[in-house]
């Protein structure tokens, strides 16, 4: 269900991510982490660390910890379930990564623009 003003955004297709695959998607000044859960189902997340409030990371290839089990951040290490985005490890335990509600249209993974937070200082 689009916003009022009707903005979705797509994200990416849905059949370019294999399942259990994340990527990092950038839109406009924020960068958001799409994670494919199952075949017709995905998380999105603004790449936003919650313990000081800079990206995860950079990089496609350092989503994941070594084990491929949780989303990380570079910086200290904390480790989030890509299922729903929480903090099982790190010093922001018990936090939770932003999560933007997506749906899937004609094969888009998309976003509602209203659901976006205000870009953080240092984005663009
Ligand atoms: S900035 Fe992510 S764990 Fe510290």
């Amino acid at each position: 269900m689009p916003s009022a003003d009707g903005s979705l955004l797509p994200l990416c297709r849905l059949d370019s991510l294999e399942v259990g695959e994340a990527r990092l998607v950038q839109l406009g000044a924020r960068s958001l982490m799409v994670y494919r859960a199952d075949s017709d189902a995905v998380q999105v997340y603004l790449n936003r660390c919650p313990h000081l409030g800079i990206p995860l990371t950079w990089y496609d290839d350092l989503l994941w910890d070594p084990q491929h089990k949780h989303l990380q951040c570079l910086t200290h290490g904390a480790l989030f379930l890509p299922q729903n985005g929480a903090c099982v490890s790190g010093p922001c335990r018990g936090d939770s990564l932003w999560c933007i509600s997506s749906t899937i249209e004609g094969g888009d993974i998309v976003v509602d623009a209203a659901e976006l937070p205000p870009p953080a200082s240092g984005e663009n």
